[in-house]
Parts: structure tokens; sequence; C-alpha cells
């Protein structure tokens, strides 16, 4: 949420910064800004907008020569997106400038404190309140005859001691041009160390098409950066870990390609990211899966008695399609929790219940919290995360990557069908060391090892879907059913739509839809109902038939040859036939190229819809 880019080297900064900020757009893109230290004086340009709308063509008519710079782009907490209320902000002198990801709580109180004192603010935002404190600091080390020099590390240091709050920042200040001071707590931070030139960001992808050996900041830790230096110190009193990692990506896969849209593409790598989670993971001789990261021993997994899993939007559901293929693999209750709810409540957890978050970007913030709750609590918590090096993979006592390259598009696509396939891989590990026969685990097996090719099928429907989306683009409602493991299929068919197209869509367990939702059902509003051969065929098929004696347009995603459903709904989607347990891996894949050319044809902007960002680092 929110993206952060500094740049300190021998080239100009700012074209550096805006090309990093356009990689991190998808972090938020309600304005954007950047300032550089041009001789001995600061400039900022920042403007409301996107970044091609506003930042940009103002970069054109105004420059902005210098080699040191920040920059961000805004998913706004305090203060309306405005030109005012965009970072970088000033502090009193004008002589620092600052940018900030993340809540300061107490800038309220703050706020007051410098009013009094005579400072005047130009925005309504919470991190100008920073900006002024570190300005504040600044001078009163000067007037004290502090000697250290750079002196903004002090003055963010102390700054820092006094907020409340979360933050990933990087300030500069006119008086110490070779300098950027970074910091973060709760909003991640990356150091990228190049030849002459160094960077900071709020993710790798902003740096990767410059360099590949970057430093995870941990909390506390702030940074001092000049072209040729790093140095790190930690603001409570351990001493700061530094550890150079490599990215694992290079710069084409954080790219677009020929495709119109990120999400699309991500929607079209799925065999491949598929492909990458299941990679090694596979255990034909003991029809098993197998992992290199969970830290525990086979005793501690075998002594599980339940498992709690905690995350939030697109991962939450991938846990409820995990809850259904762990207890029927390995006869474990598991209970999915939304994270920001689970961290608040006191549920009985004994020291037999394994945590599992589930997240794409490693980052979102209440996943986190959850992650930090359970292991205050004594809990083993496993991590399964896209995203190396993030957060929360790096608090996890142990954990599965899922391996699927940087995801741009703000609606979570190929993260969710790479969740759905660890999950399944884990409950298959689980449920072999527990209750599972060899034979069910090799079925199992055999069934994973399908699924790449099989969802290469499946996007064979693309141009047919583009047809349906013109059929029902125009409608106000839409409602999505499902049964059991389809259910959470339902849920993330209706977020899919709903995130990107701003039609309104209800997911529903079909048979509940009885119980409310169908005194909505009418002519005007399509239905689509998950009916796969298998596990309550029949039931679903009964369901269908109640939606459409109201009139309800029927959209069927069905089982490839079965021909009798074609008789009762208007449209039908096939795809192959997998066992129960893998239907969602082959079933949401039409529900999220429906909802993407719904959403083009809308004239929606796919890739950075309203309101939303794709990591949220805010509570
Ligand atoms: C945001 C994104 C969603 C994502 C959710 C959880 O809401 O827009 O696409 O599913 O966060 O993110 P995580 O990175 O924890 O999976």
């Amino acid at each position: 949420m929110c993206g952060i880019v500094g740049y300190v080297g021998r080239q100009q900064a700012a074209p550096i910064i805006l090309e990093g900020l356009r990689r991190l757009e998808y972090r938020g893109y309600d304005s954007a800004g950047i300032s550089v230290v041009a001789g001995d004086r600061l400039e900022t340009r920042k403007r409301k907008g996107k970044i091609g709308e506003g930042l940009s063509p103002l970069l054109a008519e105004l420059p902005l020569p210098g080699e040191v710079g920040i920059g961000h782009t805004r998913w706004a907490t305090h203060g309306p997106p405005s030109d005012s209320n965009s970072h970088p902000h000033a502090d009193q002198t004008g002589r620092i400038a600052l940018v900030h990801n993340g809540v300061i709580e107490n800038y309220d109180r703050l706020k007051q404190k410098l009013v009094q004192a005579g400072h005047v603010f130009a925005s309504a935002t919470d991190t100008e309140v920073l900006a002024h404190l570190v300005g504040l600091e600044y001078e009163r080390l000067k007037q004290a005859g502090d000697t250290a020099r750079p002196l903004l590390p002090k003055a963010v240091e102390a700054a820092l001691r006094e907020v409340i709050g979360t933050y990933g920042i990087a300030a500069i200040c006119a008086e110490e041009p070779g300098v950027i001071v970074g910091a973060r707590r709760g909003s991640p931070l990356i150091v990228g160390l190049g030849a002459g030139e160094n960077f900071l960001a709020s993710d790798a992808t902003a740096m990767v098409a410059h360099t590949r050996q970057v430093v995870y900041l941990n909390d506390y830790d702030v940074v001092t950066l000049t072209q040729d230096n790093f140095h790190v110190t930690n603001l409570g009193s351990q001493t700061a870990k530094v550890q150079i990692s490599q990215i694992e990506f290079g710069v084409e896969d954080a790219e677009r390609g020929a495709f119109p849209h990120y999400m699309l593409k991500e929607i079209f790598e799925q065999p491949v990211t598929i492909e990458n989670a299941l990679r090694g993971r596979l255990d034909h001789d003991e029809a098993t899966a197998k992992f290199g990261g969970l830290n525990m021993t086979a005793a501690e997994l075998r002594a599980v008695d339940r498992i709690v899993i905690a995350a939030c939007g697109t991962s939450w559901h991938a846990g409820l399609v995990g809850e259904h293929i762990i207890e029927d693999f390995a006869h474990i209750p598991v209970e999915v929790e939304y994270a920001s709810e689970f961290r608040y409540r006191n549920p009985p957890l004994d020291k037999h219940t394994l945590v599992l978050v589930i997240t794409q970007s490693g980052e979102t913030a209440d996943t986190l919290a959850a992650l930090r709750e359970a292991r205050r609590r004594g809990h083993k918590v496993l991590a399964l995360c896209n995203v190396v090096g993030s957060t929360i993979a790096r608090e996890a006592d142990g954990g599965i990557y899922l391996h699927a390259g940087p995801e741009i598009g703000v609606a979570s696509t190929k993260a969710f069908t790479s969740q759905v396939t660890v999950l399944a891989l884990f409950g298959l590990f689980m449920g072999r060391l527990r209750v599972m026969a060899p034979s069910r685990g090799a079925t199992v097996v055999n069934a994973l090892e399908r699924i790449p090719d099989q969802v290469r099928a499946v996007l064979q429907l693309n141009d047919e879907i583009r047809r349906l989306a013109a059929k029902y683009a125009s409608r106000r409602d839409f409602y999505f059913l499902g049964r059991q493991i389809n259910f959470p299929v339902a849920l993330e068919g209706a977020l899919k739509l709903k995130e990107i197209s701003y039609i309104h869509a209800e997911g529903y367990p079909a048979a509940e839809m009885k119980h409310g939702p169908i005194a909505l059902m009418d002519p005007e509003s399509p239905c689509v109902i998950v009916v796969p051969k298998g596990f309550l065929y029949e039931k679903s098929l009964s369901n269908l038939e109640e939606v459409r004696a109201r009139g309800t347009p029927v959209i069927a995603l069905a089982s490839e040859g079965d021909r009798h459903v074609a008789t009762k709904a208007n449209d039908v989607l096939y795809v192959p036939e997998t066992p129960d347990f893998a239907f969602p891996l082959l079933g949401i894949i039409p529900l999220q190229l429906l909802a993407y050319h719904i959403a083009v044809l809308r004239g929606c902007d796919v890739d950075k819809p309203r309101n939303l960002a794709k990591s949220v680092t805010v509570e």
C-alpha cells in the first residue's frame, strides 16, 4: 500500500524514480510525487491522479535535475487524494522532504503541539507531521552543536521515537545532498545495492531493472544510503542484522509483455505458476508431498490436532478451499479466520494447534499481526507466501513459497491457484503422515500432475467467455453459487467481478441461497452456478432449477461431457473432469476471465481498480 522509491548515485534520479513508481503503481494510485536535491535546494513535483495522468506530464513540463531523490505513489489514508496531500511532504523549513507508507496514529496530538509552536501545515496528512518532527529534531541537533555527519539519520531516529504507528519512510535533506535515510516499522522497505549507486524501495519490483542484490530491512531498522555505501542501525536495542539477498525474478517477469493488462497475463501464466508450485514437491514413491522449509519435525507435525488458517481477501478464499482439502485428506479440524478478526479474538488455541497464514504479498498488515499474535502465544506459524524475503516469510517459523513470480494485477489470480495447489500438497503431506492410504495418495498425486495441462485447456475458453461477457456486461447484480469446496470458488468469482467491474456480486452456498438471496433473484441478475460432476452434483442441479424457476439467467460451470446441464442452463462453461478436491483450480479460471472481460467491456481500469491496493499494509 503506497509505494516508495529512492535513488542516490551518479545518474539523474527523477527518471529512475519515476520508472520505479510506475512499477509500484499497483500499490496505490491516488497521486504521486518526487523530490530531488538540486544543488543545495530541494525541488518537488507532485500531483493528484495516476502517474500517467498527473506526475509524468508534470515532469515533462518541469523536469527535476539532480542525482539524489525520493518518490511516492499514494493510497490515501489521511486526507483525500489532492495535490497538497500527495507525498513528498516537507518540514517547516522546506529543507527536508519525506515520503511515508503506513499510519502515524498519534499524529493529531503531535500536530496540535506543533501548531501551538507556530508550525503551519500544507496538507491534511499524518506524514507531514512526521516531516515537521524530523525538521524540528534536525534543527535541535544542529543548535546543540552535534557534530555527527550526516545529521539526518539522528534526526529521523529522534522523530520516530515520538510516533506511534506504522511506517516505511524515506527522507532527504538539502543540507546533506548525497544522503537518503530510510526506516521501517510495519511497512516493507528494501535496500538495493548497485555499483556507485544505491536504491531504496518498498518492493523489489521497483529496482529489479537496476540490481538484484538487496537487503530486506527489519522493523525499527534505520538505513543511511550514499552512492557508495549503506549503513543500518536499529531503533530498538537490537543490533541491526544485515544480510544481502538476491531477487529471484527478473525484470521481464514484472512486465506486461504483449498482454493488454497484467491481470490477463497473470491469468494466462497459471499453467506455469501451478507447475512451479508443484515442482520438486511430489514424491511418487511415497505417494506424498515433500517440502524443504516447514522447519517442523515429523513428530511435531503428527501431533498437530487442529489447524487455524488466517488470511485476507483472495488468500482467505484459498484458505476455505484448504479447509475442505485438509479435513478430507488428513482428518484434522481446520478453521479459517479473517486475519483482521483473529488477531483481536481470544480463541482457545492449545499447544497442538498449528497456525497457517496465507498471503501473496507477505506484507498484509492484519495477516502479519495475526502471525505475531499466534507466535506470541507460543504457536508454531507456517506461512504460505509468494514474495520471497517479505516480512511474513521472514517472521514465520517455516513455510512454503508459491514461486508464482510477481503478481502485479491488483485483483489476485495466479496467487489463488498457487495457494490452492500448495494447500493441496500440504493436505496430502499431512494426510499421508496420518490417515491417508497410499492408493489415495497416488490418486491425488496423479490428479495434481494433470492440472497444468487441464488449465491450459480451460484457457482455450477465452474467446467464448469474451462473448458471454458481452451478453451480460451491462447487468447490475450477479450471484455466484457453489457447494462445499466450490463455495469458495463462488466467493472468489464474485470477488473478482466486484473488484474490477464494480458490479454488485454475491457468492453464496448454493443451498443456503434459499434462505435470503433468492428474494433478490430476477430476470435481470445472472447467476453463475458451479455444478461439476461428482459429490452433490444432483443437489447442485436442484439448486440450479430453483434459481431458473425465478426467471434468473443461469450460467453453469460444469464438467466436460455433461450435456444434461446444457438443457437447464442459459449458458454453460465446461472444464475438464477432475477429482472434487482439484475442481477449484480449474473452476476459478473461467470466472477470472469472465470478470476480466466484463470489466474491459465496461471500460474499467482492470489493473488499477478504484479504491483498492495490492498490498494492504495498514490495518
Ligand atoms: C488486498 C488485495 C487482494 C488480496 C488481499 C490479501 O485486498 O487487493 O487481492 O487478496 O489484499 O493480500 P495478501 O497479499 O495477504 O494475499
